[in-house]
């Protein structure tokens, strides 16, 4: 099986326990990184989002976050689609979030028209996509000029703060240890730490939305760095 295609199938197969650990893991930490990620790119759109293209949703959560934000910050979501290639994250993500449209599909090849779309997001998502290059033009497509890409990622730091170091050991010690027990799954948690290991820097996937045509809006660390946060704007 092609890397790709098995990292699908193991979002897959945890998919079922995959909500639970994830406040878990996170102490209910990433409740606030999601949350303060929505109301900052709902500022910067500063107004309503017609269309809000939710890529490598997983179970949908991050849809909640954005219609709470809305309604906080008086700039509803009027429209929300959520893509994600796991089925299995897909038939949760159906049964959780009411009013929102579901499909399968990678962040590399978007189900949609140029333009028709005024808010993309990718929640803990882009560090699974093999061909990032090509998401991220797929997210410029579907973008209208003067629409705006977020996305929350746990980014590695070569310069190694004392934080750093307690979060790489949490990550690598702990972090697997739980998720095997609770998921029943030994490789995925194990992979979470590999896969920030040997993705991007925060500067490199800032270099790679400029060259896909993104002005960037902010870049921001939250939790020391644990977890960044990137608003980009397609001109126009
Ligand atoms: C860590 S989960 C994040 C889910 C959700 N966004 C969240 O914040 O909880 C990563 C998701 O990326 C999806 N994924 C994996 N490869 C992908 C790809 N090539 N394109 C889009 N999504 C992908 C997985 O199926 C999984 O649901």
């Amino acid at each position: 099986m092609e890397k790709q295609q098995r990292i699908i199938q193991m979002f897959n197969d945890i998919s079922p326990t995959y909500d639970r650990l994830n406040r878990i893991l996170s102490f209910g930490v990433d409740r606030r990184w999601r949350r303060n990620g929505c109301l900052a790119a709902l500022k910067a759109h500063g107004r309503p989002v017609k269309h809000l293209v939710d890529v490598a949703t997983g179970t949908g959560d991050l849809i909640l976050f954005w219609r709470e934000a809305g309604k906080a910050s008086g700039t509803p979501i009027e429209r929300a689609t959520g893509l994600d290639p796991a089925i299995g994250m897909l038939t949760l993500a159906r049964r959780k979030v009411k009013n929102a449209d579901f499909q399968e599909a990678q962040a590399n090849a978007l189900p949609l028209e140029d333009n028709s779309a005024d808010m993309v997001s990718i929640s803990y998502g882009i560090r699974n996509v093999v061909d990032v290059d090509g998401a991220l033009k797929e997210f410029h497509r579907v973008l209208e000029p003067g629409g705006h890409v977020l996305i929350l990622e746990f980014m590695s730091h070569p310069e190694s703060t004392l934080m750093d170091r307690m979060s790489r050991l949490y990550m690598n010690k702990v972090l697997p240890k739980v998720g095997a027990m609770i998921s029943k799954d030994n490789q995925a948690y194990t992979y979470l730490p590999e896969s920030i290991q040997a993705f991007f820097s925060t500067e490199q996937l800032v270099e790679k939305l400029a060259t896909a045509g993104f002005e960037i809006v902010q870049v921001k660390d939250d939790t020391f760095g644990i977890s960044t946060r990137f608003i980009a704007r397609k001109p126009g």
